[in-house]
């Protein structure tokens, strides 16, 4: 089976005018598997709104290619396409949302793709059910009016609602606090398990996604340095605090046992974490 979105060697310069162009993004090649949630690391300035724009179609790359399954995206039809089927949550749901109510910003995507009627109110209903907002309660209401978390749902919820096969999430956890945060994993969780939908997660904060990703990559000055598993990431620690990145508070633990010279079997699971500190006590009661 094709890899649904795949970038070979892809940069892409913002054009600024007098003067010489710098790269944001510099030869990336990256896949992403149907189903599968990769997860992009990187500091501030490190390329990755770029990096989403660009899998979203929003930018085209200076150089190198964007393939959608097996088709390289050359026409303008082709990236229509593209964007069709990759969407793409902005890093501010303020620069998402429009409309005057939830209802109509949800239904704005199906609506433009013709449509109508008891197909456009089931497609709407459907995509703010799987982010958990009630538009009975909600419908009607400003989306500027919601909170921080709300404000994001809606904003997934209308881009969920054009079914797009592959989701790009620019910092979907910024400024929400841990129950919205946990929440927020639980339904993008849920998203992939039930509609196979691929999921590409952007953040400078390793955490948000470490329990959902199943394949990590990290940016650093426009330039992908690794995609690994979660256990390869925590075990590459120091080279991450070197890039401005910090693993979650799991692996910091796991590499502190294991420099104790205490095993632990899997470092990525948390099950196995507690039962390395268990085996310390119960060394220190002489069991
Ligand atoms: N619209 C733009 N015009 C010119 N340069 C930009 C623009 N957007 C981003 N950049 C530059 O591209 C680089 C990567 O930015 P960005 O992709 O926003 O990184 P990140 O999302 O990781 O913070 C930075 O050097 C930034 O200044
Ligand atoms: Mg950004």
């Amino acid at each position: 089976m094709h890899p649904r979105l795949t970038l070979e060697n892809v940069s892409y310069s913002y054009p600024l005018p007098g003067r010489k162009e710098a790269a944001a993004i510099s030869d990336i090649s990256l896949r992403v598997e149907p189903a599968e949630i990769l997860c992009i690391g990187g500091a501030n300035g490190s390329g990755k709104s770029t990096l989403a724009q660009v899998c979203a179609g929003l930018l085209v790359p200076s150089s190198g290619s964007v393939h959608y399954r097996d088709k390289k995206v050359e026409s303008h039809k082709d990236l229509l396409e593209l964007r069709r089927k990759v969407g793409l949550l902005f890093q501010s749901p303020e620069d998402q949302l429009f409309a005057d109510t939830v209802e109509r910003d949800i239904s704005f995507g199906p609506r433009n793709l013709g449509l109508r009627g008891a197909d456009l109110e089931a497609r709407v209903w459907q995509a703010a059910a799987s982010f958990d907002i009630s538009l009975e309660e909600l419908g009607g209401r400003s989306p500027f009016s919601l909170s921080g978390g709300e404000k994001r749902r809606v904003a997934l919820a209308g881009v969920i609602a054009l079914e797009p096969e592959v989701l790009v999430l620019d910092e979907p956890f910024i400024s929400m606090d841990f129950d919205s945060r946990q929440h927020m994993q639980t339904l993008l969780g849920r998203l992939r398990d039930d509609s196979g939908t691929s999921i590409i997660m952007i953040t400078h904060e390793l955490s948000g996604a470490w329990s959902l990703a199943d394949r990590y990559a990290v940016l650093a000055g426009g330039r992908l340095i690794y995609q690994q598993s979660r256990a390869e990431l925590i075990s590459s620690e120091p080279d991450l605090i070197e890039l401005g990145l910090r693993l979650p508070q799991w692996g910091v633990l796991a590499n502190r046992l294991e420099k104790m010279g205490i095993v632990v079997e899997d470092p990525a699971d948390p099950q196995a974490l507690a039962r390395a500190i268990c085996s310390i006590r119960e060394a220190a009661d002489g069991r």
